[in-house]
């Protein structure tokens, strides 16, 4: 049992092996031991060394997305210590896994901090093959690290990095969204003066995007790209 009952919840959420709950169990209750961290604006705010992890309950439902839309390719700005990575990784592996003529899949991984970069590597080897396998991390700053080689299709972006890179991070991967794909952005509430441009580029019909605010914890942004002039 868990000092941390959410921890328990996330964990009943996902299909993993005991060796990736272990792993998960010990990263979310370091993450969640740590100080708040009040920053979101930028590196500047002493987040070098702090997970600044995406919660628990949110991450379950990261990875229950992932596993009902079935998608293998995706990316996450801003991946830290590896926490959320996980989830994707494993969802992304089950998927992939299920559909045996799918051509694979994989999770883009960035993070502009070397020693994070070196701790995240560390945490999914912990974890295993089940994770491991399913992450590329490109490591430097992701406005350059994804302007290439990007999957076709990308079926889901998680924008969890500091506010002002949202939108150029959005703008890079937009070309590569298929039709139905998924974006979630943390803490839209929390950091909403932050992200007004991001908003104001998903409410722009000739972006093709539909959202919706879920009430977790600073807010959960779900957009679903439609694509422009479909209806
Ligand atoms: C909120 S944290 C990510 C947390 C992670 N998704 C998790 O849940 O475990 C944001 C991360 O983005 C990284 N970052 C900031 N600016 C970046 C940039 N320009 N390129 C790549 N990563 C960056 C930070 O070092 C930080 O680790």
């Amino acid at each position: 049992m868990s000092q941390f009952p959410i921890i328990n919840t996330t964990l009943a959420s996902i299909e993993a092996s005991p060796q990736v709950r272990q792993v998960l169990h010990h990263l979310h209750t370091q993450a969640l031991s740590e100080d708040p961290f009040l920053g979101g604006g930028g590196p500047t705010d002493g987040a070098l060394d702090k997970f600044v992890a995406l919660d628990p309950d949110k991450c379950a439902l990261v990875y229950l997305l992932l596993r009902s839309t079935g998608a293998r390719f995706v990316i996450e700005a801003g991946t830290s210590f590896g926490l959320s990575t996980i989830y994707l990784a494993l969802a992304v592996g089950q998927n992939a896994g299920l559909e045996k003529s799918s051509g694979g899949g994989k999770v883009i991984a960035t993070e502009n901090e070397p020693t994070k970069a070196v701790q995240a590597r560390r945490n999914w080897k912990n974890a295993g093959s089940e994770v491991e396998e399913w992450i590329e991390l490109r490591e430097g700053d992701l406005r350059e690290t994804l302007e290439e080689g990007l999957p076709e299709e990308v079926d889901f972006l998680l924008l969890d990095i500091w506010s002002p890179l949202a939108l150029p991070t959005l703008i890079l991967v937009h070309p590569h969204l298929r039709i139905g794909a998924t974006v979630v952005v943390d803490n839209n509430i929390a950091a909403a003066s932050g992200y007004k441009d991001l908003t104001a580029y998903l409410e722009n019909p000739a972006n093709g995007f539909k959202m919706t605010t879920a009430p977790y914890s600073g807010g959960l942004l779900i957009a679903v790209y439609i694509g422009a002039g479909k209806l």
